[in-house]
């Protein structure tokens, strides 16, 4: 056998273990010999350049090379699903599904609802030749490198199987739970901030521009909608049985049924089970089978009328109270964190859970020892929702009482007028305080200071050589070089990185600032309003409130902030090293208040500029883009193949469609 036989040989047969392991969860050679077997592949491919296939097995490590992510428009829109949260509002679908479908019987679909990111994979000849990302539904991000990384992917279709030429699958793009807690295990010793949960990491990683980093984080997929002119079968379910046999990963738990009884008891014993699943999942979703009766249901503007999710309730469970700790975040604000007896909770395993607040706790009458019922609702931390106060013993503890000093510098601790939260007010001496502020001023949407992260501000905090943002610029070589085996290298990188923040323009130094309330886009509009920090810091309450999106709270802390002398001397010293303090000459030139309180909706593609680009300009003139169509939309900037869902809505709405060259008229 020659080389470019062994090879291909090489190549199908690595395309096979790879699906019996990461697909049928059924490995028939071990990891070694796989090993074995991509090495051979790797050196062989190296060798013969010219047999390079950019699907070929070895193509899934990913490369380091910075891949930008080209816009595609999707063939057919990538529609979302209506929600349901009861039995009653499934059994109204049902029977507005069996009066659309005039009395013909019909059979469900049921599958569950992955709870990841879609994708969309274009197959040709067998082969993927494409995977765009969701987006706005009407284009999303071509992604193709990244997801080859992913192993229950197929690169190439086995032959033996009678795929159509060309054909669409969509299905969800996840990180289990498994990959999801060492990922974050790894990012807590790192000192990196830790992702809330699976879907987030698992969004964060496919939308990497290394695709080594995203081969590293283990990403799995299971699909669930196959398109096409000319797919198997008319039903869904068969279909989707076909994709299996062609090499995708199903899930399993799809079902067949014909009644709404049949439905609730999937609905229940899913709910339950789901639990022991390897992936996040947050709810079912029903699909009218029949492609026929699907296309005679038709779709409303967002979603079809023949399917619907259904939500499971988040996730609640009870465990044992043992101690309150008080957390101090950058503003100075107070988190009281509840720590329990571990439970387990969608997954993983909880031991600690947000309080809120002083009120919440009072309000619970809240007692160490008592059982707390624990929530994970879809987004960031566990919380606490309620006590079961009927489960008092004779073990239960004292009453929790709010700290009143800070228990990071002592101080007493303050609540602000019309504020649920108690605040540490020292904010000159505060260490959490401080250090939180100096992390905020290197982030990457403030300074974006890349060279330095959290765990070398902590150091440089220990030892005495920052304490607030502007000592950055101060730091001596000396100072970092050669102390606890940093390198004058990374030194010399440490530093570069601070001086070249000199440069970032004038809004982010004012986001960077960590003005209380004043986030990126209130950094934006003061930025474009004022055009330099003095005229900023001299501006009356009145002069920031008839800006747009700026109300009291901003405004009276905007004040507040200018009006401490200790502020005053931050600023100047920023100013002394350089620190952009005005918009440029080149930005002042730009920037227009053409569109001045205009919410603009862009969809479409466009010839002259790219999305980012007219965002940028819509910016500029002093509009603001907005990613759906309401009522309060001015206008919608419209490009080629606007999507037919957000026509309808425009339509409806009487919303303004403008086109690309009229746009660009209208801000010259
Ligand atoms: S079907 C036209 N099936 O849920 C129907 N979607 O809320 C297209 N999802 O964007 C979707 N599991 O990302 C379908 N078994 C499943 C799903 C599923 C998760 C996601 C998908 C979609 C979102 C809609």
């Amino acid at each position: 056998m020659d080389e470019r036989q062994t090879i291909e040989q090489l190549r199908a047969e690595l395309h096979k273990h790879n699906y019996q392991y990461y697909v049928l969860n059924q490995p028939l050679i071990s990891d070694l010999e796989f090993d074995q077997k991509m090495r051979l592949l790797q050196e062989l491919e190296q060798k013969h350049p010219e047999l390079y296939d950019p699907n070929s097995p070895s193509q899934r490590v990913g490369s380091d090379l910075n891949n930008e992510f080209r816009q595609v428009v999707h063939k057919r829109p990538m529609l979302s699903l209506a929600n349901t949260y009861n039995r009653d509002e499934v059994r109204e679908w049902y029977q507005r599904v069996e009066e659309g479908l005039r009395g013909q019987s019909f059979q469900m679909c049921c599958e569950m609802k992955f709870d990841g990111l879609s994708i969309s994979l274009h197959y040709e000849q067998g082969r993927l030749v494409r995977a765009v990302t969701r987006g706005d539904g009407v284009q999303g991000d071509d992604v193709t490198e990244n997801v080859k990384t992913i192993h229950s992917i197929p690169l190439v279709l086995s032959r033996e199987t009678d795929y159509p030429e060309e054909f669409e699958i969509r299905g969800e793009v996840l990180m289990p739970w498994s990959s999801f807690d060492a990922l974050n295990v790894e990012r807590a010793a790192a000192e990196e901030p830790l992702f809330a949960n699976p879907r987030n990491a698992a969004s964060g990683t496919l939308k990497s521009k290394n695709s080594a980093v995203v081969a590293q984080r283990k990403l799995d997929s299971y699909l669930y909608y196959l398109l096409g002119d000319d797919i198997p079968t008319d039903s869904h379910y068969a279909n989707l049985q076909k994709a299996r046999e062609w090499g995708f990963k199903i899930g399993p738990q799809m079902k067949l049924v014909s009644s709404l009884q049949e439905i609730y008891d999937y609905i229940d014993y899913w709910d339950v089970e789901r639990k022991n699943l390897p992936v996040a999942t947050d709810g079912i979703v029903l699909k009218v089978d029949s492609l026929a009766q699907q296309r005679s249901l038709g779709l409303t503007a967002k979603s079809p009328r023949w399917a619907i999710a259904y939500k499971f309730m988040a996730e609640k469970q009870t465990t044992i109270l043992r101690e309150v700790t008080f957390q101090v975040g950058r503003t100075g604000a107070i988190t009281p964190v509840a720590n329990m007896d571990p439970v387990q909770l969608s997954g993983t395993v909880v031991r600690r859970a947000t309080l809120n607040n002083e009120d919440f706790i009072r309000k619970l009458d809240l007692h160490i020892g008592d059982h707390v019922y624990v929530e994970k609702g879809g987004e960031i931390i566990p919380k606490i929702v309620d006590v079961d106060l009927d489960a008092r013993d004779e073990n239960l503890g004292p009453r929790v009482e709010f700290i009143t000093c800070c228990p990071e510098c002592g101080t007493p601790l303050v609540r602000y007028e019309g504020e649920a939260a108690n605040y540490c007010p020292n904010d000159t001496s505060c260490p959490p305080q401080l250090k939180g502020r100096i992390e905020h001023f290197i982030s990457r949407k403030a300074m974006n200071i890349e060279s330095l992260g959290p765990e070398t501000i902590a150091e440089y905090f220990r030892r005495g050589i920052i304490r607030d943002p502007a000592d950055l610029f101060e730091i001596r070589r000396e100072q970092i070089s050669g102390a606890r085996g940093q390198k004058d290298r990374s030194a010399s990188k440490i530093l570069l990185g601070i001086q070249q923040s000199t440069q970032v323009p004038f809004e982010r130094v004012l986001y960077a600032l960590g003005i209380r309330f004043v986030g990126e886009t209130a950094a934006k509009t003061l930025a474009r309003n004022f055009k330099s920090i003095d005229a900023l810091a001299h501006a009356s309450l009145e002069e920031l409130l008839q800006l747009n999106g700026i109300g009291t709270v901003i405004a009276q802390s905007v004040i507040t902030w200018f009006a401490n002398p200790q502020n005053q001397w931050f600023v100047e010293r920023l100013r002394s090293h350089g620190v952009q303090m005005e918009l440029s000459e080149s930005e002042l030139a730009e920037h227009t208040d053409k569109l001045q309180s205009k919410s603009i909706v862009i969809s479409g593609v466009f010839a002259h500029h790219s999305r980012d680009e007219y965002k940028a300009l819509i910016e500029k003139h002093g509009g603001k883009n907005v990613g759906s169509i309401s009522a309060k939309t001015s206008f919608i900037l419209a490009g080629e193949n606007m999507g037919p869902a957000k026509l309808e809505k425009a339509q409806k709405l009487g919303i303004p469609i403008v086109g690309e060259d009229d746009f660009l008229k209208m801000i010259e």
